[in-house]
């Protein structure tokens, strides 16, 4: 942990250094732009010399720096991948050295494209003179085994699953499904699987499928671990960045599908997740973020792009095993809700005390917080917990317990009762006594509720949302859209899809779910993509944020 804190703060000094140096040498490169041929570079960037213009040893050191920092985006070849343009097709033949090393110091995080600067200035001239030699076919390609590659290794041969259970390779837009409690096998059916996800760049091939009358476009990319997804009162998208610390704003939708702005509202804070505005309503003053350790606030006016001040502190957390914080308030601004899961897969809290005030949703009045628990026995709605704006109820999004086997526990989403158990750890799914609690409180057994609906064992479900636009079918309005994150706890991986928990404009769910948005897994199992945060975006598209490709994707509904 240290090292990698001295680690960045070298990274973040050594950027700032050559930043300084850069534009102390080449001051209008941060200036307006005269050239509008190449990203909008300046003369300056032109007329820069690259050292080590056609050298051998710069090629090979920039091939190494190629194959670490560019592949997984622009392909082995240079080939370019989805969105991500090719370097060799000759568009880059008119292009001065100095301009593509200008460019990949600025990158164009909008579109995807990261900043390079805080690699030093030699190795940036020597990926560049390794870009120019492969568009020259002056070299080869990086060896080695490249993640587009896995696309074509051979699919599964495991044994097809026994319904309602599926596994990814089954997951299919529109397909209906409903887990019962009489479907649940024995605890220990099958092993307790190992097999987290092992994650490969998205190949050229690859991309989301929606079903049919729907359109998925990348809306972001080159983001660092995007997380949950909330759209602020006034229609600006906001992004918690969690792993880097970060809160980010979007704003619009250009013609081609892309934010139209984008702003970092506040970093430095720890591991962010949770996203709620306060008071609810078309006029906020405050924005709510659930860090791990604490929640905090801040004012926040509708339009803001950046935090006016510093944040406050509201309450403290515990640290430690589950750390995303999911963050609500009641449609009457009297409650405010903060989901804070389990330290552990499944100890006692009789007996590990650090699991007091854990695995519940915590609740609190908001003019003087002082949190108690709202429903227990839930052992990691972090992941999301949203009101359903046409009842006003609460409803979460939940992991369940791992290593009962394959097909144990299902996770699940639910309306939360207040003063509700949900069983954890002691129970699941109504009246099942967990045999590593075997015997223990007799007295819950039956105030264990069974949740609304049951999702397949694993697929750690994450953020859900409300469908309250019209621009999708009308049957879709008021369904729930929730991101599933996928299994590790599973032989054949399930999940890594988004789903749709059909209302039926009732506000009430029926048990039944559909896959909504797969793709994700490739045949063989690898994965290049994992939905965590989704929300509504005021055009009415659905904004789904994944944290295996590092980008946001946005389905829009076209009509057939
Ligand atoms: C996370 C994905 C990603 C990574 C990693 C990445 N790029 Fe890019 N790159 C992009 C995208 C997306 C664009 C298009 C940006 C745009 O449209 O403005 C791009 C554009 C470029 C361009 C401009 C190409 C053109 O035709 O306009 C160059 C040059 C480039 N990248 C070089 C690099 C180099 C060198 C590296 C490694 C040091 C790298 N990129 C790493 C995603 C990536």
């Amino acid at each position: 942990m240290r090292f990698r804190v001295c680690k960045s703060v070298a990274a973040v000094l050594a950027a700032f250094v050559v930043a300084v140096v850069f534009s102390l040498f080449y001051p209008g490169a941060t200036a307006h732009a005269i050239d509008k041929n190449f990203h909008d570079a300046p003369d300056s960037a032109k007329a820069m010399k690259n050292p080590y213009a056609g050298q051998q040893e710069a090629i090979e050191a920039g091939k190494t720096l190629y194959a670490r920092n560019c592949l997984a985006c622009h392909g082995r070849a240079g080939q370019g991948t989805g969105n991500v343009p090719s370097l060799v097709d000759g568009k880059l033949k008119g292009v001065a050295e100095g301009e593509v090393f200008w460019f990949i110091i600025k990158g164009d995080k909008d579109n995807g494209m990261p900043s390079w600067e805080f690699l030093p200035e030699q190795k940036r001239w020597q990926v560049v003179t390794y870009v120019e030699a492969l568009a020259a076919g002056k070299t080869a390609a990086p060896a080695g085994a490249v993640p587009a590659e896995a696309a074509n290794a051979s699919p599964l041969k495991d044994p097809p699953p026994h319904p309602p259970f599926t596994d990814f390779r089954y997951e299919s837009p529109g397909t209906t499904r409903k887990i019962t409690v009489n479907d649940l096998p024995e605890p220990y059916a099958t092993e307790s699987a190992e097999n987290g996800a092992e994650l490969v760049a998205r190949p050229e091939n690859a991309w989301p499928v929606a079903p049919a009358g729907f359109k998925v476009e990348l809306y972001a990319a080159g983001l660092e671990n995007p997380r949950l997804l909330r759209t602020a009162p006034n229609g600006d998208i906001f992004l918690a960045e969690s792993s880097a610390g970060r809160i980010r704003v979007f704003r619009g939708i250009t013609s081609d599908g892309k934010p139209s702005l984008s702003s970092v509202f506040v970093e430095g804070l720890k591991r962010p997740y949770g996203i709620a505005f306060y008071p609810p309503g078309p006029d906020p003053q405050w924005v709510y973020i659930g860090n791990t350790n604490e929640l905090i606030r801040f004012s926040y006016h509708n339009g803001d792009l950046k935090a006016s001040g510093p944040s406050q502190h509201i309450a403290d957390f515990p640290t430690g095993g589950h750390w995303t914080r999911a963050v609500e308030f009641s449609p009457n601004s009297k409650k405010l809700f903060v989901a804070v899961g389990s330290g552990s897969n499944v100890d006692d809290p009789d007996t590990h005390p650090g699991e007091k005030g854990r695995a519940d949703i915590l609740t609190c009045d908001p003019a003087n917080c002082e949190l108690k628990v709202y429903a227990y026995g839930i052992r990691n709605a972090g992941g999301g917990i949203a009101v359903n704006p046409q009842t006003g109820e609460l409803w979460c999004s939940v992991n369940e317990r791992d290593a009962l086997g394959d097909n144990l526990v299902p996770d699940y989403i639910t309306h939360v009762q207040e003063g509700g158990f949900y069983g954890w750890p002691w129970w699941y799914i109504g009246g099942h006594q967990d045999p590593r609690h075997a015997g223990k409180h007799p007295e819950l057994k039956d105030r264990a509720i069974v949740p609304d609906v049951l999702l397949q064992p694993h697929n750690a479900s994450l953020e859900l949302t409300f469908y309250e636009a019209d621009k999708f079918p009308t049957e879709y309005r008021g369904d729930i859209f929730a991101s599933e994150h996928g299994s590790w706890n599973k032989a054949v991986r399930v999940g890594y899809e988004v789903i749709r928990v059909p209302l039926h404009q009732t506000g009430h769910a029926t048990g039944e779910y559909q896959d909504f948005l797969t793709g994700f897994v490739l045949p063989d199992g690898h994965v290049w993509g994992r939905p965590v945060g989704i929300t509504v975006a005021p055009d009415g598209s659905l904004l789904v944020s994944d944290d295996g490709s590092n980008s946001i994707w946005r389905v829009s509904y076209v009509g057939k």
